[in-house]
């Protein structure tokens, strides 16, 4: 079997398109939805991810911001920054960008963003809505993982949903968001014994670990839908992700390409949650 391609790129036009009406609409009824994206430092990563979330917002429509300072920037500045945010109406989701330099606590930052502007989904609030199941803003990641899966119609209760990888801000949240949907949810990390025993039972298996091949062809069921949110290098400094691609394709039903695949669909989500936020101001509920 060679799998079907899912296309996060075609995916995230055609709902960047739907962000794009949706921002229009709000911004004839008087709110533009706006995006402050806070970086600190100057980590080459961290630019470039900001730099991709300020266009997604100009192509979109959407007002965005991007406030950049440099990595001597005391906690205390920087938490005055987010007040004044916070405090600020043209500004309905506020992003800081992690990681953080290391004198600066990421979860004192991420506190002090109002729940209502918590478009990362990564405030202790968002993270216990989605705990139980409460309305609130889902991570960006895992949120745009689910959007993939039922672009393909493929529904997940019921099904065996294996995740390697336990970080806040995809392994975890996305277990959350299959659970929900009612799928038999294992998580596997690295104390994990026998990974193969666990990923071969997988009808849907996502990949968070941030190693390149640790999913190759023999640890996939036939037919299985394959998720890679990996970020690698290869040894030619090549983009890839954390499954074997070529292998793994020539045994699963569907499976995600790297890049084009889940990277598209984290900015789409933020958009997604940034008009969500704007959207909830209109109707006077700050849910
Ligand atoms: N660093 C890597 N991914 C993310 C993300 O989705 N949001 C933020 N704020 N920082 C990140």
């Amino acid at each position: 079997m060679t799998a079907q391609i899912i296309d996060g790129l075609a995916l995230s036009r055609q709902l960047r398109a739907e962000v794009a009406q949706r921002a229009a609409a709000l911004a004839a009824r008087g709110v533009r939805p706006g995006l402050a994206v806070v970086l600190v430092g100057d980590d080459p990563a961290s630019q470039i991810y900001v730099r991709n979330k300020v266009k997604a917002c100009a192509e979109t429509g959407l007002h965005s911001v991007l406030e950049r300072y440099p990595a001597s920037m005391t906690e205390p500045e920087l938490l005055a920054r987010v007040r004044a945010l916070n405090d600020d109406p043209a500004i309905h989701g506020i992003l800081v960008q992690l990681p953080l330099p290391s004198h600066l606590a990421a979860h004192r930052v991420i506190e002090s963003i109002s729940p209502a502007k918590d478009v990362d989904g990564f405030h202790l609030a968002s993270a216990g809505a989605l705990m139980i199941g409460q309305p609130g803003f889902r991570p960006c990641t895992p949120s745009g993982c689910m959007k993939m899966l039922e672009s393909i119609g493929c529904e997940p209760r019921g099904k065996h949903a294996v995740i390697i990888g336990r970080s806040n801000i995809v392994g975890k949240p996305m277990a959350m968001l299959l659970l929900h949907a009612s799928a038999t949810v294992t998580i596997c990390h690295s104390a994990t014994r026998d990974l193969a025993h666990h990923t071969r039972q997988a009808d849907i298996l996502v990949a968070a670990v941030g190693r390149r091949n640790i999913v190759s062809a023999g640890m996939v069921k036939s037919g299985a839908v394959v998720i890679d949110v990996g970020m690698n290098r290869d040894d030619q400094g090549k983009l890839c992700g954390d499954v074997d691609f070529a292998g793994v394709r020539e045994v699963a039903g569907w499976i995600t390409p790297v890049p084009g695949g889940v990277g598209p669909m984290t900015i789409t989500m933020l958009l997604v949650n940034t008009l969500e936020a704007a959207q909830r101001t209109l109707a006077g509920s700050h849910r």
